[in-house]
């Protein structure tokens, strides 16, 4: 029996990215969102209008868009309260917020030149993507949905279906957020018809299902 209720989340699934960024002064940000996805060579990046990140896309069109594998996840909540914003947003600051001008350093994790951008890559991160914002759009209440345009993926070697430009499925092994709880080590459930239908390659451990 369905229950009619009005949920007060909808966060289903989805994986966990780090967005590195710089403000208009060139001072290295880096923020955990999982609201991300991706249709061809575009990411949509649904980011809140008052975090750092958002106003850095803002200023300067450029992100990072790297890909949390389910190891990094105590670095990813390292980052979980804090802000780069100074003042703290009222709203946030309510939710346990603080502000720390070096994220990177707070999460143990490492600054890394991107090639294209002058936004920071996440090292510790085996794929990462550098982007341009393309556009913003007004997305529900003080959100933003920004489209970035990949130009440069860094992808780690052992993620590589072998002589391919593919990541491998059953390598990667994504840090998602189910209702703002983390998972990882997902399994493959059966065989896709639409992996099968897009000739994806196969990696090196094998059968997907
Ligand atoms: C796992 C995780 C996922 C998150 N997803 C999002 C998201 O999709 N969009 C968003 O605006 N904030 C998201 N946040 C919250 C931001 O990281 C938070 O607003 C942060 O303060 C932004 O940092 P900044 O102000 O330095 O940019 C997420 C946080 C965590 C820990």
């Amino acid at each position: 029996m369905h229950v009619n209720t009005p949920l007060k989340v909808h966060y289903y699934g989805s994986a966990v990215v780090l967005l590195g960024t710089r403000d208009a002064e060139g001072r290295a940000n880096v923020a955990p969102m999982s609201s991300a996805w991706w249709l061809g060579q575009s990411a949509m990046l649904g980011m809140g209008d008052r975090s750092r990140t958002a106003q850095n896309m803002r200023a300067t069109g450029e992100v990072t868009v790297n890909l949390v594998p389910s190891g990094l996840a105590d670095a990813v909540d390292r980052l979980a309260d804090l802000t780069a914003m100074d003042p703290v947003p009222e709203t946030k600051a309510a939710k346990g917020y603080r502000f720390e001008p070096d994220k990177f350093g707070a999460a143990g994790l490492t600054e890394q030149a991107a090639d294209l951008v002058a936004a920071p890559r996440v090292a510790e991160c085996p794929i990462q993507l550098e982007c341009r914002i393309t556009a913003v759009h007004p997305f529900g209440r003080g959100c933003s949905a920004f489209e970035a345009e990949i130009l440069r993926s860094h992808v780690d070697e052992s993620l590589l279906v072998p002589g391919t430009a593919y990541v491998d499925p059953i390598a990667w092994d994504p840090m998602m957020m189910k209702f703002c709880d983390y998972f990882g080590e997902a399994r493959n459930l059966r065989d896709s018809t639409l992996a099968a239908n897009w000739r994806m390659p196969r990696g090196r451990l094998g059968a997907r299902a």
